[in-house]
């Protein structure tokens, strides 16, 4: 059967490069086979691996009450449903890449400009990446990416295209910065594999840090890309969920001021799916600075175009100055208060996290509950955390972070209570794995001085039986 596929289709058809049997997406599959519900399965899995921002949604839903002519399927809307419905421009509706742009411009404290005519659209972030990824790289060249890294991009850049990803290892000791040793030793290393190096490829805030570049790596960056003539592309879909300082600082305005870098080789990816909280729209924006690219992406385009109905909302929506405007505003303070309920729920029990101040989700450092500090232990740990204490949550290994012990947990797609019960469940896995642990070293102490006293053979031993099989047994809501 399997041999007769690898005949019938293509390589690209028969290869593992959707990357689904990471165990990034085993979690999700846990949590759809037993989905936490509070009143019909209140034991079931919650789910934290999802980077969905569900947190505004009162706002956006009031907004659409008020609007029904922004929609085309509401008795003041319908008389537009013509001409949404025909055939589109694959440059897009006028209106909606100058929402776009402004709202990109205003989500950046109106310190740079960006120009609506180089708005590609694309169906997410996804597709932007790869439709930049074609355009950029042949099959075979790569592009270098910080670790941890969001693991969609080992498809969305990869997977059609036959482009490669080369990790710059980052690490723990320095808040998982990028150093300039780091650039380069990665650079060397492709080098040496005879891998051409098309570009870097920075994601500001980060997924799954949750932490902003600051200016001076941004600055290294821009360096080392113009040094080494190759593109740098920077993914900020998450610019709007910064919730505190440092402020964001988009590669927009590295450039405007440092005059002697190379525009053709910059491009920004934005998406509407995390800022506003809209994955299912399918909203995703390249950027270019590179007019070639600009060209030859929006001929692309036609493969994943937004539907004009999602273009004729969203141009709406985000024309709306006092809708926006409060958005931003409310959107941030919510996140902030998450992701404290998170952080401070943690550090109640001894769990520490990356500080952060962006995205939907902390970096979870759970190093200390690793049996050993191998990739196996974070695995082992991870499956009780998702088979016992049912929560989806994500390992470190799956972001190729370069150190076991981290995870991701995500905050902003559940509702208050689901938090709580979610956070109950931490609280009750940790006390009892370090009940067991404290039981363990007693009895660790016990039997040292037992067999102590055995060599002076003045005791005898009965046989040692494991008080726990697992830890979790008992660890529900
Ligand atoms: C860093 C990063 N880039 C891109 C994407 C893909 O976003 P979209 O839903 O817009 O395709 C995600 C989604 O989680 C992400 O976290």
């Amino acid at each position: 059967m399997l041999r007769n596929q690898v005949q019938l289709l293509s390589k690209i058809a028969t290869n593992d490069g959707h990357g689904e049997k990471s165990p990034y997406f085993d979690g999700w599959k846990a949590y759809d086979s037993d989905p936490y519900h509070p009143k019909e399965n209140p034991q079931g899995v919650i789910q934290m691996g999802l980077a969905e921002n569900q947190l505004s949604f009162d706002l956006v839903q009031e907004w659409v009450r008020n609007n029904p002519k922004s929609s085309i399927c509401t008795t003041e809307g319908a008389d537009d449903f013509k001409d949404i419905a025909l055939y589109q421009d694959y440059h897009g509706l006028p209106q909606f890449r100058n929402a776009v742009a402004r709202f990109m411009e205003k989500v950046r404290g109106n310190r740079v400009r960006f120009d609506p005519d180089r708005i590609v659209m694309s169906g997410g972030a996804t597709g932007a990446q790869e439709t930049l990824s074609f355009c950029l790289a042949d099959p075979g060249d790569a592009f270098l990416v910080p670790t941890p890294y969001y693991p969609g991009n080992d498809r969305d850049l990869t997977w059609r295209t036959g482009v490669k990803l080369v990790p710059v290892v980052c690490e723990s000791s320095n808040k998982f910065k990028i150093t300039r040793e780091a650039l380069e030793s990665a650079y060397k290393k492709a080098q040496e594999s005879n891998i051409k190096v098309k570009g870097l490829l920075l994601n500001n805030p980060s997924n799954p840090l949750g932490t902003v570049l600051d200016r001076e790596t941004l600055t290294d960056s821009l360096n080392f890309i113009t040094e080494k003539n190759i593109h740098l592309i920077c993914d900020e879909i998450y610019s709007a969920t910064v919730f505190s300082e440092p402020r964001f600082i988009s590669i927009a305005e590295i450039i405007q001021e440092n005059e002697n870098c190379n525009p053709d080789l910059i491009h920004i990816i934005y998406s509407l799916s995390k800022d506003l909280g809209f994955p299912g729209f399918r909203v995703g924006i390249l950027y270019s600075y590179n007019d070639a690219v600009v060209n030859c992406a929006r001929k692309m385009s036609s493969f994943g175009l937004v539907s004009t109905q999602t273009q004729h909302l969203i141009a709406s929506m985000l024309s709306d100055d006092v809708f926006v405007d409060k958005f931003i505003s409310e959107s941030a303070k919510k996140l902030a208060i998450r992701h404290a309920v998170m952080s401070q729920g943690l550090a109640q029990v001894g769990i520490g996290s990356l500080e952060s101040n962006s995205g939907l989700f902390c970096w979870m450092d759970l190093r200390k509950l690793l049996k050993e500090q191998t990739f196996e232990a974070e695995m082992e740990l991870w499956h009780m955390i998702i088979y016992e204490v049912k929560l989806n949550i994500s390992p470190g290994a799956s972001f190729h972070c370069s150190e076991p012990g981290w995870y991701r947990v995500c905050f902003a797609n559940m509702d208050d209570e689901t938090m709580r019960v979610a956070l109950r469940r931490i609280h009750k896995f940790v006390m009892q794995k370090k009940g067991v642990e404290r039981k363990q070293c007693r009895r660790n102490k016990l039997e040292i001085s037992l067999s102590f006293r055995r060599l002076d053979g003045t005791h005898k031993m009965s046989p040692h039986h494991s008080p726990m099989n697992s830890p979790l047994v008992r660890a529900r809501t």
